[in-house]
């Protein structure tokens, strides 16, 4: 029997996307539609999307609706166009006042009434539609009220009686916290009784931790990380809340969206490979060094790093030995990023001292994530945390051999290797530390300098199956069992 799920994210690639959600937003719904669900995205229509070749038509019966914000009604349209690769609706809600913004994120107070009325505005058309989803799928803080709404505002429509919500955690480091008075502007103000009376008490609103209290079920992105964040070190001071939901706590891990991540079939690509024939990683390590301004020296181990460059990504761990690696001239480098300024000068710190060796690319580009993921040899995810991780998992692809620490997702996605049987698909270091960064450092391009050995290792990864058509599969049976239909 066919599922009805409403989909509610602040990102959706290739609409808007700063990471990973925005990756997971549109590949778990396409996997969800293409195997007979009924599955509608809502996502705002930021002032950033570019429409230029979208399809993007105003939706008749969606015309001036309307919500409070505080005192204040506002009013807001809905457009929809087909996802990318996917016959699926997505539905923009058009809103200039809240949503023409630079960027996705604005910061501040603005943003929980941006978000809060993403949900509201949501949960509107559901009704408009006459629409009664069997789930709510909301992710992250952005969308975490949906289900007190639910149980509060919309309450009394008969509509969602059955309706059931699953509230999945990417990223608990932002939980959405605000002054208190934001409850009258995010339609709460009647409802102060439901809310978290401690955080109350403290002036305090918290978007994720009211999520956690209301949904029927929690997920987050890998088993590991459902383990992690019911402890001290990593739940972020909402680790006891989450030990009492433990029962409805599941881990999860991301898929990978192989119509984008195929080294055989990328659209980016001019040099495509396979396992059987990896002359095309090479061409491809070659075309890219020369365009990066690299010497190209195909003996060199190539390292990559794609990422937002955050405290959480653990790069104070890589600097220092990268420097030594370089200096030695036994690597070479490159780095695409942005984020916090005292990384992006870290990294650019590296390409001054060492031109021709490392080069760093400040900025946000996805060609240039494809052809690093593709040209190099070795991909570094040294991170404190990570809920899931999607670039160890494209790099197995892309027989580019992770080191990676030991936590969340990467732990769940990576094994060691294991020179004495063959095993295993990459390096993996437990302690956060400079030294364990260094000593998995070595212990990679030591086995680099045996190239049957890494041959080997590249294989291996090539050969993990890390699709959404697993990983979706499993989303689908937790569904079923939370809507009563298995
Ligand atoms: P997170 O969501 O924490 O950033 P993930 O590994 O889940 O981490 O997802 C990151 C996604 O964002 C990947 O698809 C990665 O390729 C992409 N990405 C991150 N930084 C950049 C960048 N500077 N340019 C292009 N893509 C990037
Ligand atoms: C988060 C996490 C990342 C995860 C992504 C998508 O931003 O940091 O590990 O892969 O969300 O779930």
């Amino acid at each position: 029997m066919s599922l009805g799920i409403c989909w509610t994210s602040s990102e959706v690639a290739p609409f808007a996307k700063t990471g990973g959600l925005g990756d997971v937003s549109a590949a778990l719904p396409r996997y969800l539609h293409r195997v007979g669900h009924d599955v509608r995205i809502f996502l705002p229509f930021y002032s950033s999307i570019d429409n230029r070749g979208l399809d993007i038509v105003e939706v008749d019966f969606l015309r001036h609706l309307e919500l409070d914000i505080g005192l204040h009604r506002t009013s807001f349209s809905v457009f929809t166009t087909p996802l990318p690769d996917s016959g699926l609706p997505v539905y923009l809600i058009h809103c200039p006042a809240l949503y023409e913004r630079s960027g996705i994120y604005a910061g501040g107070d603005d943003d929980a009434v941006r978000f809060s009325f993403l949900s509201r505005a949501s949960l509107l058309c559901c009704q408009h539609m006459s629409w009664s989803p069997d789930i709510f799928h909301c992710n992250d803080w952005h969308t975490a009220l949906m289900p007190l709404y639910l149980k509060r505002a919309f309450s009394w429509d008969q509509l969602f009686q059955n309706s059931r919500t699953v509230l999945t955690i990417h990223n608990i480091a932002y939980q959405g916290i605000f002054p208190e008075r934001i409850c009258d502007q995010v339609g709460l103000g009647e409802d102060r009784e439901f809310l978290y009376q401690d955080d109350l008490d403290a002036g305090i609103l918290s978007f994720l931790k009211t999520g956690i209290l209301y949904a029927d079920v929690l997920t987050t992105v890998s088993p590991t990380h459902a383990l992690e964040l019911q402890t001290d070190a990593y739940g972020m001071g909402l680790q006891d809340l989450l030990r009492q939901r433990s029962d409805h706590l599941v881990g999860i891990l991301n898929g990978v969206d192989y119509g984008e991540w195929n080294p055989a079939t990328d659209r980016v690509l001019e040099h495509h490979y396979s396992p059987d024939d990896l002359s095309g990683k090479q061409r491809t390590k070659l075309a890219v060094t020369e365009r990066l301004g690299l010497d190209t020296d195909p003996r060199l181990p190539l390292l990559g790093v794609i990422s937002r460059l955050t405290a959480q990504k653990g790069f104070d761990l890589v600097i220092e030995p990268m420097r030594q690696a370089l200096g030695a001239g036994r690597i070479q480098l490159v780095a695409l990023g942005t984020g916090e300024s005292r990384y992006e000068s870290a990294f650019q710190g590296l390409q001054d001292a060492f031109p021709g060796r490392a080069v760093f690319h400040r900025g946000y580009s996805e060609e240039l994530a494809h052809l690093i993921e593709a040209a190099a040899d070795i991909f570094v995810m040294p991170s404190k945390f990570e809920p899931s991780g999607l670039n160890q998992m494209y790099s197995l692809k892309y027989g580019t051999v992770p080191i990676v620490r030991r936590t969340g997702g990467l732990a769940d996605a990576v094994d060691l290797y294991n020179p004495a049987t063959g095993e295993g698909t990459g390096f993996l270091f437990d302690h956060f530390s400079i030294d364990a960064f260094r000593r998995a450092l070595a212990f990679a391009l030591e086995t680099y300098a045996d190239p049957e050995a890494w041959k080997r290792l590249m294989h291996n990864g090539m050969s993990r199956d890390f699709s959404w058509d697993r990983q979706g599969a499993l989303y689908v049976e937790l569904y079923r069992r939370l809507a009563g239909h298995s």
